[in-house]
């Protein structure tokens, strides 16, 4: 039955709690699948957006002073309203609410704190191009206090995590540190079904993926890097993948390998990627994969978080890809 090809992503998260965990009580089981019944409503708000007039600026800036699109609104009231009703939620936390949302019911119980990228790639929606959601899924000591201290908690700390690429098919890969794992949306069934299990990241690919009009301002190790996987020195040749969706360009770097780079640049010296919704679980999914994740010198999953939507560069990818920039970031 476990390689049957109509293997559920409920199913999956069931069964792996009940092997891991023999006397877990299935809840964390049911978080997550608030987290697929949120995604499924997504993805059908997605394939809609062409034909409903949900296209477009809702006319306000979110925390980041970017502006919101109205799919970006949406995506995260679903979120919130599906995982406030779980009943083991304490505390969700999204790039689109400035501050960390209670859950009241369960702020004194809950164990559980879900931290999430609701539309990842946004600006990609009117072009119909790939967006993403991305989650981060953390523990708590349940009781009262700051919820900061909840929320701000390493990366390593992690759960589980995942994503949902909304592109040619829907799909969910996730991870509770026992691999990663694939599911695409059948979307006659609504289910996301078991097609790509225990993904592994080649050790090298032949793709690297950067925002390359920010080159001239991307520190002198990166350009070199660059520059080296260009020359035709690197011992195989390279192509540029670049969609800008994040959670778009890693879903390609973990099934075909090669390397995502977003470097410090001049406008985001500290990088632009959020470190708690964006650099961490696509840190934590790497790893898991056999790659790595590093913000130049440091594992993501170590950073130590100050604030909820702290920034940090993030290089994800194949391990010898990546190895190798950082040898170069260092010299
Ligand atoms: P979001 O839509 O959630 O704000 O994220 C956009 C991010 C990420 O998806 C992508 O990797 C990056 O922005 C692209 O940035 P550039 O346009 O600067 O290349
Ligand atoms: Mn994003
Ligand atoms: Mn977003």
């Amino acid at each position: 039955m476990h390689n049957s090809p109509l293997m559920t992503v409920e199913q999956h998260i069931l069964e792996e709690q009940r092997r891991r965990f023999p006397r877990a009580s299935g809840e964390f089981s049911w978080l997550l699948s608030g987290i697929t019944y949120a995604t499924k409503i997504i993805a059908s708000q997605v394939r809609r957006a062409g034909l409903v007039n949900i296209l477009g600026s809702a006319g306000q800036t979110n925390v980041q002073g970017e502006t919101q699109q109205k799919l970006d609104v949406i995506a995260n009231q679903t979120l919130l309203q599906c995982l406030g009703n779980r009943g083991n939620v304490a505390i969700m936390a999204s790039e689109e609410n400035e501050e960390p949302v209670m859950v009241p019911r369960d702020f004194e119980g809950g164990k559980h704190v879900v931290i999430f990228d609701p539309l990842d790639g946004s600006s990609n929606i009117d072009v119909n191009v790939s967006v993403g959601t991305i989650f981060s899924i953390l523990g708590r000591e349940p009781g009262q206090r700051d919820p900061m201290i909840d929320v701000l908690q390493s990366g390593y700390r992690q759960q589980a995590a995942g994503y949902v690429v909304y592109g040619s098919s829907t799909m969910l890969v996730y991870t509770t540190g026992n691999g990663v794992h694939g599911f695409t949306l059948d979307p006659s069934i609504g289910a996301y079904l078991l097609s790509h299990e225990n993904i592994q990241m080649p050790p090298r690919g032949n793709t690297y993926s950067v925002n390359e009009a920010n080159t001239d301002s991307f520190p002198h190790g990166y350009r070199r890097f660059l520059a080296h996987l260009r020359s035709g020195n690197a011992g195989r040749a390279y192509s540029s993948r670049y969609i800008g969706s994040l959670v778009a360009d890693f879903h390609r770097t973990l099934l075909k390998g090669g390397i995502f780079l977003y470097p410090p640049t001049k406008q985001y010296a500290g990088g632009k990627l959020r470190l708690m919704y964006e650099a961490n679980p696509i840190a934590f999914l790497a790893e898991q994969a056999g790659g790595v994740a590093t913000d130049g010198t440091r594992r993501v999953l170590e950073i130590p978080p100050t604030s909820l939507h702290q920034r940090t560069p993030l290089i994800a990818g194949s391990r010898e890809d990546v190895e190798l920039l950082m040898k170069m970031v260092a010299e």
